[in-house]
């Protein structure tokens, strides 16, 4: 039987660098031959790219909160069948761009509606998938919307109000408060090869002979 891969998870408010991060801990699991793949969320399969599309365009119906982490979920759950769960039974380590602690730091505390909610959903969906590995990526919330307002017009999300990515900010750094063994902060404002070298410092800590 093979062994289970590994499931690492990014995550941090808007213009943090995750996707350049998560293509660099890429290349250094490829260097170390360690089978990889590398996905998104909301997305990840056909049907939640669309999910994603009509989560991040903007439209004149406005979404209700209750759509929105709906809709989040949804995607979610055919991430996780088709994407997920068949990457790692293969032994693949999974890296992705934000998962569920996303919801709780977006929907949880920048939509409010609070966590009770998100943790039934989360029960139903995963049914006791969680990452092995979170990689919070914290930044001040103006640092990171400076960054995402360079890259180009904003999505339906990235269009909120500072006050939202405050709350957005908070309620992440409450989630690696509540699970500190899960989710490792890495400061985001510091110069990349100091992030990259904290990135390759928890790797080595958390997975050390497991290949
Ligand atoms: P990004 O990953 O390209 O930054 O875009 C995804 C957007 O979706 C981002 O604004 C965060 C948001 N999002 C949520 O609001 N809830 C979620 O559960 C996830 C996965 C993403």
């Amino acid at each position: 039987m093979k062994l289970r891969g590994k499931f690492i998870t990014f995550e941090g408010g808007e213009g943090v660098g995750k996707t350049t991060n998560l293509t660099f801990l890429r290349d250094y699991l490829i260097q170390h031959h360690i089978p990889v793949v590398v996905s998104r969320e909301p997305g990840g399969t056909q049907l939640a790219e669309k999910i994603r599309s009509l989560l991040l365009t903007k439209h004149k119906e406005s979404i209700t909160e209750q759509a929105e982490l709906l809709l989040m979920f949804a995607a979610r759950s055919q991430h996780i069948r088709h994407v997920i769960e068949p990457a790692l039974a293969e032994g693949s380590w999974v890296l992705c761009d934000r998962f569920t602690d996303a919801t709780y730091a977006y929907q949880g505390a920048g939509r409010n509606l609070g966590a009770s909610t998100i943790q039934w959903l989360e029960h139903f969906v995963q049914q006791g998938l969680t990452p092995d590995l979170t990689i919070l990526l914290d930044a001040p919330a103006e640092t990171g919307l400076k960054r995402a307002k360079q890259r180009g017009e904003l999505d339906r999300i990235e269009d909120e109000t500072l006050s939202f990515f405050g709350r957005v900010r908070r309620g992440y750094l409450l989630q690696a408060e509540l699970e500190p063994a899960r989710i490792k902060i890495i400061k985001a404002d510091q110069p990349l090869v100091d992030v990259q070298n904290d990135i390759i410092g928890l790797i080595k800590h958390f997975f050390v002979n497991e290949h």
